[in-house]
């Protein structure tokens, strides 16, 4: 199957730090949906349709499914069935920090887990290198020397072209940066969690990342649904709160906060769009966020969210009513 000739034509992209490389405001996400427990035909329309619109980056881990490995494994064979031909058009991650296997070498962050890791996800996407790696989160009791050194090395030998980190706070980023820079190995990007509903990048995270020209990519940028027209009216039963192997918990589903994503459903309906393209807009309109890693479990929701770059910018008064409503 051919890919769509004016893939290029709408999508907006943004320099990753100080960098080569150039990231779709909007990322594919495959945390979930991706997994065993979903219908390959199914995603596999919507991974095309994320390409046919310019979506170049697509986010895995080990983890990914469920059930572990087989969002990567799926991945694998949607490349493999054609989008594979288009491999130097993509931007691939993956990640190693989360539990993935028993024992003591298949969690954390020790060079042995991370480099095992890397190498068990590149055979299940068939890949020989990945363009971005991540220690996924960071490890206590591992010295920073190690997990970073694990990131060079994976670096020097081709096995990623560049790497992360996610869910490293300010301080633990400080020190990330600082051994890379002794391994002369930049680090790419920062993926921590960022959406109207969790804000702690604001104060400290993003002018760090700005100063020491690493990109920024916001994950579960929805609030994993949250941020959307599917919980204004009660859960529905095909919805992430509503299945057993989501990850948002039905209890996080409160009316609290639904009767305040109303609220900013009137906003962004007065804005003419969706509180999804709203929610996405609200943190692309800050050009230090180099992407937002969008989740979608259907190609419905991921048309939906690309319309957010139609318009990503923001009157006071928006930005005023939004902000009494967060508070
Ligand atoms: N580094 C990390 O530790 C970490 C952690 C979490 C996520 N991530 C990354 O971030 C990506 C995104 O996370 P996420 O899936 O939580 O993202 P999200 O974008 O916050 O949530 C995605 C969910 O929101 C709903 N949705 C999306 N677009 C919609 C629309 N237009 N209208 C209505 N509902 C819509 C869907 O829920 P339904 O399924 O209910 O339809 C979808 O599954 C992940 O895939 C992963 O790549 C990284």
């Amino acid at each position: 199957m051919e890919a769509n000739e004016k893939r290029y034509d709408d999508m907006l992209y943004r320099r990753c730090g100080q960098s080569g490389i150039l990231l779709p405001a909007i990322s594919l996400g495959l945390w979930h949906n991706f997994g065993s427990v979903d219908v390959f035909d199914h995603f596999e329309k919507i991974a095309r349709t994320a390409f046919d619109n310019g979506i170049t980056h697509f986010d895995l881990a080990n983890n990914y499914g469920p059930e572990y490995g087989s969002a990567e494994e799926n991945f694998g064979r949607i490349l493999k069935k054609g989008l594979g031909k288009y491999r130097d058009e993509l931007i691939i991650s993956s990640k190693a920090g989360y539990d993935m296997w028993p024992g003591p070498y298949g969690n954390w962050g020790s060079r042995k887990y991370l480099t095992a890791s890397l190498d068990q996800s590149l055979r299940r996407m068939g890949l020989d290198y990945v363009d971005i790696f991540y220690s996924h989160r960071p490890d206590p009791c591992t010295p920073i020397e190690e997990t970073m050194g694990a990131l060079a090395d994976i670096v020097r030998r081709g096995k990623a072209l560049y790497v992360g980190i996610s869910n490293y706070n300010d301080e633990e980023t400080k020190a990330a940066l600082a051994v890379l820079k002794e391994y002369k190995v930049h680090c790419l990007i920062h993926q921590p969690k960022y959406s109207m509903l969790e804000r702690w990048v604001e104060p400290k995270l993003l002018p760090l990342l700005k100063d020491e020209g690493v990109g920024l990519i916001a994950f579960s940028p929805l609030a994993q649904g949250l941020l959307t027209d599917r919980y204004l009216n009660g859960i529905p039963g095909n919805s992430r709160a509503a299945r057993s192997t989501g990850f948002l918990q039905k209890n996080q589903v409160t009316e609290e906060v639904i009767s305040k994503m109303r609220r900013l459903n009137d906003v962004a309906a007065a804005r003419g769009q969706s509180l999804a393209g709203m929610a996405l807009a609200w943190l692309l309109k800050d050009e230090r966020v180099t992407s937002v890693l969008a989740g979608a479990s259907s190609v419905e929701q991921l048309l939906d969210n690309l319309k957010a770059l139609r318009n990503l910018s923001f009157a006071e008064e928006e930005l005023s009513a939004i902000e009494a409503i967060l508070s």
